[in-house]
């Protein structure tokens, strides 16, 4: 089954706005990535005030390989880079174990 990556950041308050907003502006390379499932930013709402970038990929080597290359562009963006909205990062890993989707009508 598949395995989730998961980067926890801490985003001061008055830099939520910014960090949403670079997120709105991001590469979008990510769904053209080999073994690239999903991809979701969770906003908190109660019980922590870290955002989720959540992904779930292939496998692992997939994530990896994405680490490696389209990942790194996609951070970057231009020369003059601003100062980040996040003030930490954390990276959480995970194995699926079950799932379940609706079922078709
Ligand atoms: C130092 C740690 C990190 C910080 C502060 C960070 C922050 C950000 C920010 C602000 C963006 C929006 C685009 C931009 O402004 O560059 C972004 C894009 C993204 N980040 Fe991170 N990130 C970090 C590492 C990671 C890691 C380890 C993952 C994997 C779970 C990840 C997953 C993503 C994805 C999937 C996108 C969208 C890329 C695309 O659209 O192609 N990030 N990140």
């Amino acid at each position: 089954m598949s395995i989730v990556k998961i980067n926890a950041l801490t985003v001061p308050d008055e830099q939520r706005e910014v960090l949403e907003q670079r997120f709105a502006s991001r590469a979008g390379a990510v769904e053209s990535s080999d073994g690239f499932e999903w991809f979701e930013l969770l906003r908190p709402i109660e019980g922590t005030d870290q955002y989720l970038v959540y992904t779930r990929w292939r496998s692992e080597e997939d994530f990896q390989a994405w680490m490696e290359g389209p990942m790194k562009a996609a951070h970057q963006g231009g020369g003059d880079r601003p100062k980040p909205a996040a003030s930490g990062s954390q990276v959480w890993s995970f194995e699926v174990v079950q799932q379940a989707a609706p079922k078709k009508a």
